[in-house]
């Protein structure tokens, strides 16, 4: 399997946030893939952390694209400061919209990829019906709110389940809809839920939790990255 295939993405939530443009320099000059951005609004999770003001503050200071998580109730107000701030990626959960369809077409219309978020007990069925809508599926392997907490290891049924269902979506459209997990993914078990069927890989701790500079976080990444497709 070539390592290309995959992506890493560094969640930010672990970073240093007094330092947070150097930080994204830092991941990206160890190679990360994206920059996962978690946006939670003390509502839809019980925790607060940052907005459309900061995803604009760390804009100029990476290449990468920035992967917006969503975790916050209602959405669809957020999607155009977010599209103005830098995002290219914006996902959220479809529990938090009154109208999913809606809000992946606004997603869409704003020049972002678009994506839903399923929590571990959200049944893949919410999926049915907008699967032409969607770049993305974020797999929630813990529940969302907090960094640092362990896998849930039902996780990886789902996520075979799911790779099922985006195989044969491609096979039908020819478009390839990328599966990103996000929670407690670490060297011992990237392995197990790349094989699993994940292409796109949501790492906080993993990463920040690294000696902090460039070359720690080159030997988190690039860790993750060797032992995903061993
Ligand atoms: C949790 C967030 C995750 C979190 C992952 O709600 O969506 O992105 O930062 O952190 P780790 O990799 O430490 O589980
Ligand atoms: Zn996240």
């Amino acid at each position: 399997m070539d390592a290309s295939a995959i992506r890493i993405a560094p969640s930010i939530l672990s970073a240093d946030f007094a330092r947070l443009g150097e930080e994204v320099r830092a991941i990206e000059a160890a190679g990360a893939d994206l920059v996962h951005f978690d946006v939670m609004d003390n509502h839809y999770v019980p925790n607060l952390t940052i907005g459309p003001l900061v995803c604009e503050a760390i804009r100029p200071h990476v290449t990468l694209p920035i992967d917006v998580h969503l975790m916050v109730e209602p959405v669809d107000a957020l999607i155009p400061l977010f599209a103005r701030a830098g995002a290219n990626i914006i996902t959220f959960h479809p529990e938090a919209s009154r109208h999913v369809d809606r809000t992946l077409g606004l997603i869409r219309e704003h020049g972002c990829k678009a994506g839903l978020v399923l929590n571990p007990a959200t049944p893949l069925a919410l999926l049915d019906h907008v699967l032409d809508r969607l770049d993305l599926v974020l797999l929630m392997s813990v529940n969302p709110g907090f960094g640092g907490q362990a896998f849930i290891p039902s996780t990886l049924d789902k996520i075979r389940a799911l790779r099922r269902r985006l195989d044969a979506f491609e096979v039908g459209s020819g478009r390839r809809i990328w599966l990103e997990v996000d929670g407690g993914v670490k060297a011992d078990n990237i392995g197990a839920i790349r094989q699993a069927g994940a292409d796109t890989f949501v790492a906080g701790s993993a990463v920040f939790g690294a000696p902090d500079s460039d070359r720690g976080y080159r030997t988190a990444i690039g860790q993750l990255r060797a032992r995903a497709i061993e």
